[in-house]
Order: structure tokens, then sequence, then C-alpha cells
């Protein structure tokens, strides 16, 4: 937990309070004074790209040393990785697990082989376990603009290589670059087969260009699969410019219809959602600042396939799918997107864009598909739940999934696997073999059981009962020692 849990670090608190009315400590000025000084809202102006890069960069370069340091569930993964994800979890470098910002798992199975490309890489937690999954006859590249976080990915690469993956030489590497200009970092057209990102895209200031750069250098048939931040609605100014809101990945949050739109219009026809977790923002100011919008992580795929393949709409041509139970970790079954699992040996009616991707992607090994476009038949029934829909639908993936062993499935992450538990449903998470923590019946802070309680002082500030409590500022909301 933060030192000061309601506030940025220093140096991020005093960028937010120039700019939105965040915290400063409590000895420096009065309430009255802060009271006096703090607006409800100001409205601010747009950062520049260089602003945006630079915001980031100081973010994940210096200011934050863990994830243990982030300020919202924003940068953390939510639903539950497969088992065989988490086996490779655990067998990862301290170093890089604890630097590990993502806010999901987009590490697809029965990858053997084929060519990753990790966007905003950072200590490289998901390039590490892609290595494995893609072997050694395989390839992985990580590009990161932040030199502190690629140091890390690469100081541990050697050690891995050799005495985890047991691999001759290194299946992967890591450039400095800016995830919009792929380019300038060496990336060809046609050169990948699967493009991954974690909680990165938010952080961009030109998503076009990141999306039109993955279309380039993604080859026909391999998909974009990638989790990101995105909101119920299109943010204020005042959230989209604040440092710290930036930096835990949600100031950069697109209104998600917004990101469909940009999709659409670089060539990724028919975007897919996998999972939808709500995602909350736990920080008493940060969340003042967010107002109602409401922040949801997710994890999309997008395909490639040859040009005019792909509809804008799901259309019913009679197609039919049969799945052969041969990906790994889906021996009875296989979820294409949160509207589609085939079942194993079973046919299935599918849409013409689900047949065209069953059959010329990097998924084609894996399904049988029958039928062509001679015969159309009108549009193909498909459901558009609403955000909230989705996030329970994949949370009862996530109880299934922990039913048979996929473990998790409790809304608790943890950086090094999903075993983390909410103990006794109140919402306090902590690794299973460690004393249960609990919520201090009135105020909702956790802590081990073994502890003495903390206490939540009318404020939603937690703290040690022992120590001096701690007081929400009656105007922001902030914390500190009264
Ligand atoms: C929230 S962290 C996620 C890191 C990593 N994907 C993970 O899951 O731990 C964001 C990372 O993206 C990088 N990043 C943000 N914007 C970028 C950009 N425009 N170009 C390259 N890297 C960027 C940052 O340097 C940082 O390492």
């Amino acid at each position: 937990m933060p030192a000061n849990p309601c506030c940025a670090p220093a140096s991020a608190t005093a960028a937010s309070n120039a700019n939105a009315g965040c915290c400063g400590p409590a000895k420096e000025q009065s309430q009255e004074q802060q009271q006096q000084q703090q607006p409800a809202a100001v409205v601010t102006a747009e950062l520049t790209a260089q602003g945006v890069r630079d915001t980031v960069q100081q973010y994940y370069g210096t200011e934050l040393k863990t994830s243990d340091d982030l300020k919202t569930s924003a940068c953390k993964a939510c639903t539950p990785p497969p088992p065989q994800i988490r086996q490779l979890l655990k067998e990862l470098p301290n170093e890089v697990v604890e630097k590990f910002y993502g806010c999901g798992t987009p590490l697809p199975l029965g990858t053997t082989g084929l060519r990753v490309l990790d966007l905003g890489s950072g200590s490289g937690r998901d390039c590490y376990v892609a290595a494995r999954l893609v072997g050694e006859s395989g390839f992985v590249t990580g590009v990161d603009m932040t030199p502190e976080q690629l140091d890390v990915a690469v100081r541990n690469l050697d050690a891995y290589t050799r005495d985890v993956c047991k691999f001759s030489k290194p299946n992967m590497k890591f450039v400095r670059g800016e995830i919009e200009y792929l380019d300038k970092a060496g990336i060809p057209d046609a050169s990948q087969d699967i493009v991954i990102s974690n909680c990165v895209i938010n952080l961009s200031p030109d998503k076009p260009r990141v999306l039109s750069e993955v279309y380039r250098v993604l080859a026909a048939g391999g998909e974009m699969y990638f989790s990101d931040v995105y909101c119920d609605r299109r943010l204020t100014p005042e959230v989209r410019n604040h440092p710290v809101m930036i930096g835990e990945c949600l100031g950069g949050a697109l209104y998600v219809n917004d990101f469909l739109r940009i999709c659409r219009k670089v060539g990724f026809s028919d975007p897919r959602y996998l999972s939808v977790d709500p995602l909350t923002v736990d920080d008493a100011e940060l969340a003042k600042v967010a107002g109602d919008a409401k922040f949801y992580s997710i994890t999309f795929r997008l395909f490639k396939l040859p040009e005019g393949e792909l509809e804008d709409g799901a259309e019913d041509y009679g197609h039919e799918a049969i799945y052969k139970g041969s990906l790994p970790g889906s021996l009875q079954s296989y979820t294409l997107d949160d509207g589609s699992t085939l079942l194993t040996g079973v046919p299935q009616r599918v849409d013409a864009n689900t047949a065209a991707i069953l059959a010329g992607s990097w998924l084609a090994p894996h399904f049988m598909v029958l039928g062509d476009r001679s015969n159309h038949r009108g549009a193909f029934p498909r459901a558009t739940p609403s955000l909230d829909e989705r996030c329970a639908a994949s949370a009862a993936v996530a109880a299934a999934a922990s039913g048979s062993g996929g473990g998790g499935g409790s809304g608790c992450c943890g950086p090094e696997d999903n075993t983390k538990a909410a103990v006794g449903g109140n919402g306090c998470c902590g690794p299973a073999e460690e004393a249960p923590k609990a919520a201090a019946a009135a105020g909702g802070c956790c802590g081990p059981a073994k502890e003495e309680p903390k206490a939540a002082a009318g404020g939603g500030c937690c703290g040690p009962a022992k120590e001096a409590p701690k007081a929400a500022a009656a105007a922001g909301g902030c914390c500190g020692p009264a």
C-alpha cells in the first residue's frame, strides 16, 4: 500500500496540485487553505503527445517501484489466467513480476512456432511467458519506450532462457521504441502472427496510429489479442489530462464505442470481446476526479484476414464449424469470444465472419469449416450485451473455471499468479496460504487477521488503529495524519 493511499507520490502530487486540485501534505496547508485553493473541477489544457509520453515515462520509469504502488485496480489482472499460464508465471524472475502493471492475460495458447509482438512490454512479464508458449521455433519481440522497464526485461533474459526455458539461445528480444512508430522500431510489414499488449494502448497519445501500425505488421491470418482499459463514456478534459489518472491507465481510456470505430476504420472489421472486468478507483481523490465514469478492463480479439473477407456485421450463409479439441487448455470446448464457444466435435452454425476467422487465421488447423457464401440467408443473430452484462458473463466463466481447478474467480488479483482469494466475502485479497485478511467491520480496510485491525476514520482512509487516526480532509476526501 502506498504511504499516503489517497494521494499521488510526491512528484506526481505536485503536478496534480497544479492541474486538478489533488492533495498535498496536511502539514503544509491548513484544511481551510486547501478548501479555498481547490476548485471542484479544473478544466485543463490538452496535453501534447510529448507531454503524455513524458508523464507516462516518468510514472513507469521512476514513480512506481512495484505493482503495489498502484492506486487503482486498473493495472492489475482480474480474470484469472488459465492453469497453463499460472504454472509458467510461477517460474518468472521476481523482478520481472514485481514490475508487472498489466490489466489482463493476453496470452493465447496454441501458439507454438508463431511470431509474437508485445506492445509496451514493460518489465517483460508477458514476453517471458509468450517465449515459453511459442517455444524455440517461435520468436517474441517486446517494444517499450521506458528504459527503466526495458532494463529489467533485458537483464533477466539470458538466465531465464538458459535456466528456465532451457533453450540454446534466446527466442525473444526487447526494442526501445514507440508503439505508434513500429516502423522506426524495425518491425517490418506482415512480420507478426500475434500482437499482444497489456494495459498500454490507453497510454498512447495517438491510438489510431497504434492500431494502423498493428494492422500493417500483422501477417494475413494474424491477430491482435490484447487487454486494455476502456470507459463507458467520453472522458472530460479534467480526467484526460490528470497526470495520475493518465499514469494509472484511466485518463487515456477510450469510450469503448469510439475504440471500436477506430478498429473498423483501420481494417479490423469485426472486433470481438473476449472478457470484460470492472475496475475500481479506490483512491478517494482519483475517484472524485473520475466522477460517474465507469472503467473496464477488456480483452479484445482483432483478426486480420485478406481484404474483403470480414464484413462489418454478422451475416448468415449457413456455415458450420467443428472444433477439433486440439488447442491446449481447451479440450472440451474453445471460446472464440464472449458470445461464441464451440464444443469439441459438435457441428455449430456460425456467421460468415466467424467461418472466415476459423478457416483463415492462425486458428485454422484446429477447426473444420463447412459452407461458402453462395446462398445468403439474411443477418446472423448476434447478441449485443451491455458492458455490465459482459462483466457478469466473464465473472461466470471465471467462476466456472475456478470450480474446475481454474483458480481465482474471486475478483482478487495477484502479480505472480491468481491464487489469491477474497476471504469470507469481505472483498479483501491475499494469498490463500497466508493468514486470512479481514475487512475491519466499519471501514472496509484490509489487513492480516493476526495484525491489529485497521480502521477507516470516518473518511474511507485506512491505517493501523494504534497510529494517529487518519482523516479525510473535509473538502477533498484526501487522507493524511489528522
Ligand atoms: C501499464 S504498463 C504495462 C507494462 C506491461 N505491458 C505489463 O503488463 O506489465 C505500460 C507500459 O507501456 C509503455 N508505454 C506506454 N506508452 C507507450 C508508447 N507510446 N510507446 C511505447 N511504450 C509505451 C510504458 O513505458 C510502460 O512500460
